[in-house]
């Protein structure tokens, strides 16, 4: 089966100018969001790709009317929003779609939706969502025999809530931000995440009207009547995970890629560790050029969250540790299936095996619930890379986003053609992959 596939030449060093595309995952959010405006909101830079297309379908299914132009404009207006129920076929296809409790609450007082989807890349309950969302006043349980979770408000609206996650949640802070902006009263969400795409959705809603201040993980809201965009349009930032896939693109194939659209502070754990590695790292006001130095050396990377190197970032890191002089490590520390992508690049020739790191606590240390019976043997989180190794063509099947992104980085760096199967996959989160890979000399299509 090689149909929704791309065909890969590899062994050229790819060379040029990358355009960023919003990200992925502040636009899903910003959208959820706009549910909660009181008047149209204009978003920009909301890119092309499979999962914002699901999430629009979502909102039309609810009554929501959207409109996306091609230059990656949106309309969103919540105002017909009338259906409590998100689908069941798409909603459990992203990730995303439980945080339509917030808008779902707030003007209908009720909520049925699906246990998330989203890549596969472990159980990824939601776990300390329920247990926030109780918080603020919602009554939430789970319905197992029709896979959804019911909510309803106790009272008429959201009442503001204080609540510290024991351990950070990315959309969860989110979730969090939106359920506070319009309750009554003052919340105070602690241990909040502090990836800079929650800093970006924060932005969005205090242009409209909301109150919201970030002190580090401490995030304190004052509900508002109104919010509301007052026809200003509203620009996202370009996805990080963008660009270090297309730096990992120019360092394994020995090219040279600058990267418009992102300033390198966002993502500068990813560049203290390439110039660690050895690569050369130009940065400028909102642009940064990747390129080989005299020679790759291996790398011990331990996945955190922000400000951390991004569990986001590991799979495409491993291809180009593959090449790299010496034996590396990667400890994923955050999602407990984040390593499909090992058994693709030994299809190409790539020498990585799993260990046990022998983390003390476990339960404490990884950021995903530590099921008890879990032993590391069972979920390795770590994996060594022996570089030194050229990679040879093959057939890789994709099985995630990122371990779609790491095989496609794979197959531009072996020699001879490769078939990626799964290229819907990466269509999830790499607007014009194929495009963008075209303009710095990829041999690649689509078939
Ligand atoms: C967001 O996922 C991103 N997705 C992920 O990007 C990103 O890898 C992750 O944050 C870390 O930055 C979106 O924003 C749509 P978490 P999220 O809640 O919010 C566990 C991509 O490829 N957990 O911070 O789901 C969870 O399973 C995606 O673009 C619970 O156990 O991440 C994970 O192991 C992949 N129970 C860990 O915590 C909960 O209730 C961190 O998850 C919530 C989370």
């Amino acid at each position: 089966m090689t149909e929704d596939s791309f065909i890969v030449k590899g062994g050229k060093p790819l060379k040029g100018d990358v355009f960023l595309s919003g990200a992925k995952n502040v636009s899903l959010k910003v959208i959820i969001a706009s549910l909660l405006f009181d008047d149209p909101v204009y978003l920009d830079n909301i890119p092309h790709i499979a999962d914002i297309q699901e999430l629009l379908h979502l909102c039309k299914v609810l009554g929501c009317k959207a409109e996306f132009s091609q230059k990656n404009k949106l309309l969103i207006d919540g105002s017909g929003l009338k259906e409590s129920t998100v689908d069941l076929l798409h909603g459990s296809k992203i990730r995303v779609s439980f945080m339509f409790f917030a808008p779902l609450l707030q003007r209908l007082g009720k909520a049925q939706i699906p246990n998330p989807g989203g890549c596969r890349i472990g159980a990824r309950p939601i776990d300390r969502h329920i247990d926030m969302l109780k918080v603020f006043g919602i009554r939430v349980k789970y319905n197992s025999s029709t896979g959804f979770y019911d909510a309803a408000l106790k009272g008429k609206i959201i009442t503001a809530a204080n609540y510290s996650f024991d351990k950070p949640t990315h959309t969860g802070t989110e979730l969090a931000i939106l359920l506070a902006c319009r309750a009554r009263g003052e919340s105070v969400i602690k241990n909040a995440a502090l990836e800079p795409e929650i800093d970006d959705l924060i932005g969005f809603l205090n242009k409209s009207g909301a109150k919201i201040k970030r002190n580090g993980k401490t995030i304190v809201i004052s509900g508002v009547n109104a919010i509301e965009s007052k026809s200003r349009v509203y620009k996202i930032m370009c996805d990080r995970n963008e660009a270090v896939t297309y730096a990992i693109f120019a360092l394994a194939t020995g090219g040279d890629i600058r990267i418009l659209g992102l300033s390198g502070n966002m993502i500068a754990a990813f560049i203290d560790k390439a110039r660690g590695a050895g690569a050369k790292v130009k940065i400028q006001e909102n642009q940064m050029e990747f390129s080989l130095g005299k020679e790759l050396r291996a790398t011990k990377v331990l996945t955190e969250p922000h400000p951390g190197f991004m569990t986001d970032w590991q799979g495409p890191w491993a291809v180009l540790m593959t090449q790299a002089k010496g034996t590396s490590i990667i400890h994923e520390t955050i999602f407990e299936g984040r390593f499909s992508y090992v058994e693709e690049l030994a299809k190409l020739g790539a020498q990585i095996e799993f260990f046990d790191p022998g983390v003390k606590n476990p339960r404490k240390f990884y950021h995903f619930n530590w099921v008890h019976n879990q032993s590391l043997t069972e979920a390795p989180q770590a994996i060594k890379i022996y570089g030194g190794t050229k990679l040879h063509n093959g057939v890789l099947t994709v099985n995630d986003l990122r371990a779609g992104a790491t095989v496609l980085v794979a197959s531009a760096a072996a020699s001879g053609r490769s078939v990626v199967q799964g290229a819907s996959i990466i269509d999830r989160g790499y607007e014009n992959v194929e495009e963008k890979l075209k303009i710095l000399g990829a041999d690649i299509r689509r078939i």
